[in-house]
Order: C-alpha cells, then sequence, then structure tokens
C-alpha cells in the first residue's frame, strides 16, 4: 500500500550515503523497520497532508542520524543487550530542580559527589528551558525548547554535565513538554500577532461556539487557579485552548507542523544525550469536542510516531510517558502489540495505593489492584516513587475500594482528610490541591516526611512519634525500591525535608501548592546526614542501605518476575522477586502494629536471613513464620 512512498523514502536515504544496512548503528535497518508504522500512523492521523509530512520526517531522520554523535552511537550500541538497559536493577533516579537543588547546572555538576555517596545514578533534571520569570508552572510552561533557561546555565552547561555523567556511567533524562507553550513562546507571540501560519498551531477561536461545546465533555485540570479550558486573549481577540494554566496555550497537532516542530524538538533532545526522554501530559495531546479530550486513541498515534521516530534515530534514549491515568488507561502507553508507544511510565497507581495503604493500615485495595498493574509488557517498565513534584491523586479504581469492602466515596474522603490534616489525631501534614467543590475531587501535595507525620512529630518533640514516621518513610521508600520498575526518589526526601509554607508569600507561587513540597535545599542541614541521631541521619543512611541492597540482587532487574504472596493478613503485602536460581521475599507491615504471619515459601528452601535488620529464620516445609514490628519491611534471602 505503501511502496511508492517508501520507495521515496528509501531513497532519499540512499541519497545521504546512509543506506548501508548493519553498518552505521544499523540505521538503515531500523529506518525500514519502522518506515511502514510511521507510514500507516501518519496516514491514519493526516490522510491526504501525510505524504508530505513523511517526506519531511525523513529528512529529519537523515539530518539527526548525521549529525548524532558518535560518542552518543557507541554508547546507544553498548546499551543493546538481551533486556532493555533501563529495567537494570542497578539503576535508582533522582528528580530535582536545579535551581532549589544546587543553584545552576554547574552547581549541580559539583554535586556529583552526593549522588555517588547515595546510589543515585541517573538524573531528572526538572523542565530547564527557557520559560518566563513568573507564569512558567514549574518550567512547564516552555517559551524556547532549545535555550537553557539563563538563570540555569547554558546549552554548554548542560553538554558539560551530560558528558561527566557519562564518564561516571550516570544517565540523564529530561522532560519535552508536548501538549503546550508558553503564552510567550515565539509561536504564540506570532500567532497573536496575528500570523495565520502559527495561529493554527492552537485552538483559536474568535467566538464561544466551539469552546462551549469542548467544555461540555472536559474535565478540569487546575479548577481553583484555572478554572474552565479556554481563556480570551485581548491582543488576538481570541479564545485560546488552555487546558493547565491559562498562560500555558494547547498546541494543535490537527496541524501537521505542530508534530514536525515537536519530533526535531525531540532529536534535538535527543541528540544532547538524553537517556530516558520524559514526555510531559502525552494524554492530552489530541483535542476532540464530545469527549474528555484525554486518552484519545490519536494522542496514542502520536506518541507511536515519536516512538519510530526515535527508535530509528536515537535507539539508546528511551521514552517515559507522563500519563498519570486510570489503571485500565495506562496500560495503553506501553504499545498496542503492532505499533510501539512508551518504553516507561509512571506507576502513579501504585504510588497513590501505599499512601491509601498508610492512611489507613489496610493493604487489601493495593493487594486487589496487583493484578491490573502487572499486566504490564515484558521489556517495558515503570517509574515507582512516593513523591514527585506534582500532587497525589486517588487514582485507584472504585471498584478496588468497593471489593476492599469500602464505600468509595466516604474512602476518599477519609484518605483526603488523613493528609490534609482534617481528620482527628493525624500525623500526616499536608494540603488539598486543586479541590473542585462540584464534583468533590481533590489531591494531595505535602512532602514524603510531612506526610508520613515527621513534621508534626518534630513540631510536638514526641519520641516515639517521631520514630514512628521515619520508619514510615523507610517503608514507603523500600517498596517502591523493590518493586518492579525504577526508583525514583524525589530530591530532598533522602534527607527529610519538610514541607515550606514560603511559597504562599510569592504571588506567582501562591495559587499552587504544589510549591509546598519543591524543597530549597541548604546544604549546611543536608551535612546533618553525617551526624549520628538525627533524623537526616536515618533516612539517609537508610535510602543508601536500601539502594545498596537493590542494586546487589539481580532478580530486581524488571523481567516481569515478580509473585505477589498470600499472606493472612490486612496489614502485610509480600512479593518475592526471582531469576533461575534466586528467590527473594519482600514484606512490608503497613500498619502500628505488631503481627505475626506465615508465609508460605518453596519447600526446598531451609534458612533465611532478612537483609536489612539480618534476623534469621527457619523454614518448617513450606511455611515460615515472622513476626513483623510496626511499620516494618523485611528483605528475606536464603542462606546457602
Ligand atoms: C505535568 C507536570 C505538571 C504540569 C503539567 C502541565 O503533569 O508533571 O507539573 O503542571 O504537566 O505541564
Amino acid at each position: 500500500m505503501f511502496e511508492k512512498i517508501i520507495g521515496r523514502a528509501d531513497k532519499k536515504v540512499k541519497d545521504a550515503g546512509l543506506d548501508v544496512a548493519g553498518v552505521d548503528g544499523a540505521f538503515y535497518i531500523r529506518f525500514h523497520r519502522y518506515l511502514p508504522a510511521l507510514c500507516t500512523l501518519c496516514f491514519k492521523l493526516y490522510e491526504e497532508k501525510a505524504e508530505s509530512l513523511l517526506h519531511d520526517i525523513t529528512a529529519l531522520l537523515i539530518q539527526f542520524w548525521k549529525d548524532r554523535p558518535h560518542q552518543l552511537k557507541s554508547r546507544d550500541e553498548e546499551k543493546i543487550g538481551d533486556l532493555p538497559w533501563f529495567t537494570d536493577n542497578n539503576l535508582t533516579g533522582m528528580s530535582l530542580y536545579v535551581d532549589r537543588f544546587a543553584g545552576n547546572l554547574k552547581g549541580v555538576q559539583k554535586k556529583l559527589g552526593y549522588f555517588e555517596e547515595l546510589g543515585v545514578n541517573l538524573l531528572h533534571l526538572m523542565p530547564l528551558m527557557a520559560c518566563p520569570e513568573e507564569q512558567n508552572d514549574g518550567g512547564y510552561a516552555v517559551s524556547d525548547y532549545k535555550l537553557v533557561n539563563p538563570a540555569l546555565g547554558t546549552l554548554k552547561d548542560l553538554m558539560d554535565l551530560q558528558k561527566k555523567l557519562i564518564q561516571k556511567d550516570m544517565y540523564l533524562m529530561l522532560d519535552v513538554v508536548i501538549n503546550h507553550t508558553s503564552d510567550q513562546h515565539l509561536w504564540a507571540q506570532r500567532a497573536k500577532a496575528g500570523e495565520k501560519y502559527y495561529q493554527d498551531f492552537y485552538y483559536m477561536y474568535e467566538n464561544r461556539e466551539i469552546p462551549d461545546r469542548f467544555e461540555l465533555t472536559m474535565p478540569q485540570i487546575f479548577p481553583h487557579s484555572a478554572p474552565g479550558n479556554f481563556t480570551w486573549n485581548e491582543e488576538c481577540y481570541r479564545w485560546i485552548m488552555t487546558v493547565f494554566n491559562q498562560y500555558q496555550w494547547d498546541l494543535n497537532y490537527k496541524n501537521p507542523n505542530v508534530l514536525l516542530a515537536m519530533l526535531e524538538i525531540i532529536l534535538f533532545y535527543g541528540n544532547l544525550g538524553v537517556d530516558i526522554l520524559r514526555i510531559d501530559a502525552p494524554a492530552f495531546v489530541w483535542k476532540k469536542i464530545g469527549t474528555t479530550c484525554q486518552n484519545l486513541e490519536e494522542a496514542h498515534w502520536i506518541l507511536q510516531i515519536m516512538k519510530a521516530v526515535t527508535a530509528i534515530v536515537t535507539p539508546g534514549m528511551a521514552l517515559l510517558g507522563e500519563a498519570i491515568v486510570a489503571p485500565k488507561d495506562i496500560m495503553k502507553y506501553f504499545g498496542n502489540g503492532c505499533f510501539d508507544e512508551c518504553d516507561v511510565a509512571y506507576n502513579a497507581t501504585q504510588m497513590a495505593l501505599q499512601w491509601d495503604a498508610l492512611a489507613t493500615s489496610d493493604i487489601t485495595i493495593m493487594r486487589q489492584s496487583q493484578r491490573e498493574i502487572l499486566e504490564k509488557p515484558v521489556g517495558t517498565t515503570w517509574i515507582n516513587y512516593t513523591r514527585c513534584h506534582d500532587d497525589i491523586g486517588l487514582g485507584y479504581s472504585d471498584e478496588a475500594i468497593s471489593s476492599a469492602g469500602f464505600t468509595p466515596f466516604q474512602h476518599r474522603d477519609f484518605i483526603k482528610k488523613y493528609y490534609s490534616g482534617q481528620y482527628q489525631g493525624t500525623p500526616a501534614k499536608g494540603l488539598l490541591f486543586a479541590e473542585n467543590p462540584l464534583t468533590n475531587d481533590a489531591r494531595i501535595s505535602g512532602s514524603l516526611a510531612s506526610l508520613c507525620g515527621l513534621e508534626r512529630a518534630l513540631q510536638h518533640n514526641i519520641g516515639y512519634e517521631i520514630k514512628e514516621s521515619l520508619q514510615k518513610i523507610l517503608l514507603m521508600q523500600a517498596h517502591a525500591f523493590f518493586y518492579p520498575g525504577i526508583p525514583m526518589i524525589f530530591y530532598g526526601d533522602e534527607l527529610g525535608y519538610q514541607n515550606d509554607y514560603s511559597f504562599e508569600n510569592h504571588p506567582s507561587m501562591a495559587e499552587d501548592n504544589r510549591w509546598v513540597h519543591r524543597p530549597l535545599l541548604d546544604w549546611k542541614k543536608n551535612d546533618l546526614r553525617k551526624s549520628v541521631g538525627t533524623p537526616e541521619h536515618y533516612i539517609f543512611s537508610g535510602f543508601q542501605k536500601l539502594i545498596g541492597i537493590r542494586k546487589k540482587l539481580p532478580c530486581l532487574t524488571d523481567k516481569a518476575n515478580i509473585e505477589i504472596l498470600a499472606v493472612q493478613s490486612r496489614q502485610i503485602i509480600a512479593f518475592a522477586r526471582y531469576t533461575e536460581n534466586s528467590y527473594v521475599i519482600f514484606g512490608f507491615n503497613y500498619s502500628a502494629q505488631k503481627h505475626v504471619v506465615t508465609l508460605e515459601v518453596p519447600s526446598e528452601k531451609d534458612s533465611w536471613r532478612d537483609v536489612w535488620t539480618n534476623d534469621e529464620f527457619r523454614q518448617i516445609s513450606n511455611k515460615m513464620e515472622m513476626v513483623f514490628n510496626p511499620y516494618q519491611f523485611r528483605v528475606l534471602l536464603t542462606l546457602g
């Protein structure tokens, strides 16, 4: 069906001298492998405009492959193994804001020893491209995709850092914000000035007719701070689609020029040496009247095109789809069996379920949801985390809540009250984010330490509460370290940073309480990690030890090698991770009570050691009994 187009693309590649199969990084082979997918997807999306788009995409592929530095091409080849490199148990990541962590990019480079001390070898630098000083959504309102925010440094600083990371066998993750630009981006400015070419990059309407039809079915993302999905712009007298903040203009992917421009930006990041590209908010990229404008089939086609293009030119770069969506929707971001899509996705459901279990001391909903979460295809992986820069949404299904014996509405209400301090006696200190009085929805902001009770315990100086909150912090983090996927620490959590309420005094931040858990690091305080007896030391050394354990256990490489164990308890969840010759059990007590449980273990084994506490256990036939202290977790390896 596409013979002619494929023939023409092939000629272009041949003319560029890139037609030798198997050499030059096997570009030509990959090109032909993904070309049919590109053709199919472009025609499905763009029909009569597809042919010229494919022509332009081919030119991009040739240009960026020719420009791809040799060092990156060799690194691509090194990354090819039996298993995708990003499934490895050696990886541990940290997300951080360059300025809040260490001032600027040069500052981050000076801190590489700190990451090594902790065991972190993948850095997610939060959006660092140019954005307006005030209205920038933490960098997610980009005004220039190719210029590093001058407050953080230069492109050269970024490249220097990337080179140092390679030398140290570390990896780099950056964001690409594909759904929207800042209203200060050149495209937006030219659109405001009346240039039709750029007006077509956005959704712009002269009157409310179409916006009103969209609004009928579109939910609101920031109902409190940015109600509605359209914003009136005085400069061009048009309503502009702004799903997130009013200064973030949604790009219109119905226009193939938008896709082409974004592909060019993605390949630019690929050639900077990005190892994991975090695609921001992909669920939103396709809009259709009469739908929620989220998770539409066409959004997946766009991502599949992005995957095909990067698989050809930057095969060592994995794509992370930042889709924070319901469990049934998330799996689709890993591809549909025919076309590849994202390699990695956030395990937002598991993250929220851990917070659910911590508040209720009941793991039943988490256990009910495991089958669904673990259906992820082999060769893809999760980002596992307790906190990130965003809020915590209670993104698990009502069915799972009901089947655990709770009433969904009351249950969610309890969780929100528990974490926002409205529930009598709660140890947690957090804030409700994006409350919507119409739907009663809300999400939760707060740092790992504050939500686990450390802030309150330290304020009241109550010894046993401090101890308990520290145990909770390690329990939550240990679960994320040992679950299949890449653990991603949110900077500051490794030192127990608490909520910082100073955002309330900054006009540009005050309306967005996610800033409460985006700390400004104080490196004098960070030195407390070396003082035994401080919470900083307890948490930091705990994280260090957990990462060390993770790196020593090959069964933690994600090969879909997990078995959820049947434990007769509503408080303790346990799973095994295994290889052909190892079987390791992980158990987590989500309650403040001590419990004795019996685990079923493989009968040929004999004795076990918990490598976290050094406790030893003997099994009798295929059973092993053990105590779990409040909020204790165990990592059980067989002895001999
Ligand atoms: C993503 C980011 C979030 C941002 C939004 C809009 O969800 O994680 O911080 O507000 O996209 O770009």
